[in-house]
């Protein structure tokens, strides 16, 4: 059936991996490998996958491909943590070994349920026999796979739970990224879709026993987002409903849409039986790298968001990929529904990374020269006008005339500068590492995610109109 078909077990990359020694040593003596984000130990990282909490136990996997820098043939690579802080790296979970998934173990989700984690992901299967290569309509297959696994570590089976003749009619064959949801004892799967009209759209399917999937229908929006929707994340936050996603090709207006691919949070109505309608429709990130988040609740019940720091189809060479590797996990943020805005902030944990912490007026900072590279800020800004936050000779950050831009045009390889209008800037909160910046405003309702290459050393200036009421810095560790 495949002209190509070319499976990579568990046994060929155990052969492979004890080869790799110098190649492992030459992406760990890059000078931009980062210090408190998970990056990859080797090759290529997308998307988070499968993130849940099981007996205490953090879990973390991601899209990987450790044998191409430019990532082609996706396995789920596998983390630990207890604390964000200290992770274990294991094995990786997910190989496409079989018929099923042979050209990528893509994206999917943990569902926990009855002490154990159910997995959910796409098998993508490429036709390569199509005369027409085409992508889009008749050469490829999504399977929708499940695995039950004890322990988040093994699992028996894959069970092929829907193939191409189970989706709806009116959709290409774009369809993958499986996210679950329960609502009144009913299990809801969302997966994301372009449609026949190039449109992106979301499908909802139901089930009973995790096995047997009937579609229920689609959600859109009123006037189309984009021609494709990918990595849906659909979830109740305080009563709420929300749905996160990635929007591909959405036209930029103004300072909105800036990037081809998008990630944006919808309000949502009504329920998921009456038929969700979306009621607005925010980018959740305005930064140049952010991708394919997806969140979870802990058993605290926090909702708890990580996302890929990198995005599909960069128009630029990323330079780490002349020491082996490309792309990172985000810092882990914790979500929250106020006043009609999702925000998003740090996960508490991550106080555990600081080093040292000064609190100091704007005059000291400046006459202090402030030139770590691995640092937090914190602003208290009320009633700020005016701001210029230089974090380098390369890196600013601006607030004027109610627009804040984030300009890293001498360090982004050929990337300038991304803004927001906000009527007011409260606050801000900057996570700085090695070769990224996540810059949170006005509590985390406006969020910058970038990777920035700089060549010059770091100092932090600050100008405002007035004094900032807190000004805080704390130089971080590495994480363990
Ligand atoms: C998003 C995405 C997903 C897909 C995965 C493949 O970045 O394209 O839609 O499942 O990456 O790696």
């Amino acid at each position: 059936m495949f002209q190509k078909y070319s499976p990579v077990t568990r046994a060929d990359y155990q052969r492979w991996i004890p080869t790799q020694d110098a190649a492992i040593r030459r992406v760990q003596s890059d000078p931009r490998a980062l210090r408190y984000h998970l990056m990859p130990r080797l090759g290529w990282l997308n998307d988070p996958n499968g993130l849940c909490q099981f007996h205490g136990i953090y879990h973390i996997y991601y899209q990987y491909d450790p044998f191409d820098v430019n990532g082609d043939l996706k396995l789920w690579a596998h983390l630990t943590t207890t604390d964000f802080i200290h992770y274990e790296e294991h094995e990786p979970f997910l190989f496409p070994d079989s018929a099923l998934d042979a050209h990528g173990a893509y994206s999917g989700s943990a569902f926990v349920k009855d002490d154990q984690i159910h997995f959910f992901y796409t098998g993508n299967i490429k036709l390569f026999d199509r005369p027409d290569h085409d992508y889009i309509h008749s050469g490829r297959v999504a399977n929708t796979i499940h695995l039950v696994s004890p322990d988040g570590f093994q699992f028996e089976r894959k069970e092929l739970v829907m193939g191409m003749e189970d989706y709806p009619e009116g959709f290409t064959q774009h369809i993958r990224d499986p996210k679950l949801i329960e609502e009144d004892g009913v299990t809801y799967m969302v997966q994301g879709t372009r449609d026949d009209d190039d449109h992106g759209a979301l499908l909802l399917f139901s089930s009973d026993d995790l096995s047997h999937w009937q579609y229920r229908y689609a959600l859109r929006t009123k006037e189309p987002l984009g021609y494709m929707w990918e990595c849906p994340d659909l979830f109740v936050l305080d009563g709420q409903h929300l749905l996160i996603t990635c929007p591909q090709g959405v036209p930029t207006q103004g300072a909105d849409y800036a990037n081809v691919h998008s990630c944006v949070w919808m309000q949502l109505s009504h329920t998921l039986a009456d038929g969700l309608t979306v009621e607005t429709v925010h980018q959740l990130d305005r930064g140049f790298d952010f991708y394919a988040p997806q969140s979870f609740a802990d058993e605290q019940g926090r909702r708890i968001l990580i996302g890929w720091m990198g995005i599909p189809d960069a128009d630029y060479t990323n330079p780490t990929t002349d020491h082996g590797w490309q792309h990172a996990l985000t810092i882990p943020r914790l979500l929250s529904w106020k006043d009609g805005m999702l925000h998003q902030q740090p996960l508490p944990e991550l106080e555990g990374l600081r080093r040292e912490s000064w609190q100091m007026d704007v005059e000291a900072l400046n006459a202090r020269g402030f030139d770590e590279e691995c640092y937090e800020l914190e602003l208290q800004l009320d009633g700020c006008k005016q701001l210029t936050l230089s974090l380098s000779e390369e890196i600013r950050l601006t607030y004027q005339d109610q627009l804040f831009t984030l300009d890293i045009t001498a360090c982004g390889c050929g990337r300038t500068t991304r803004s927001v209008h906000l009527a007011q800037l409260h606050d801000l909160h900057l996570f700085s590492d090695t070769s990224s910046l996540e810059v949170f405003l006005n509590e985390g309702s406006e969020v910058f995610t970038t990777r920035i290459y700089p060549t010059r050393p770091r100092c932090v200036k600050l100008k405002t109109e007035g004094q900032p009421a807190i000004l805080r810095l704390h130089a971080l560790s590495a994480h363990q």
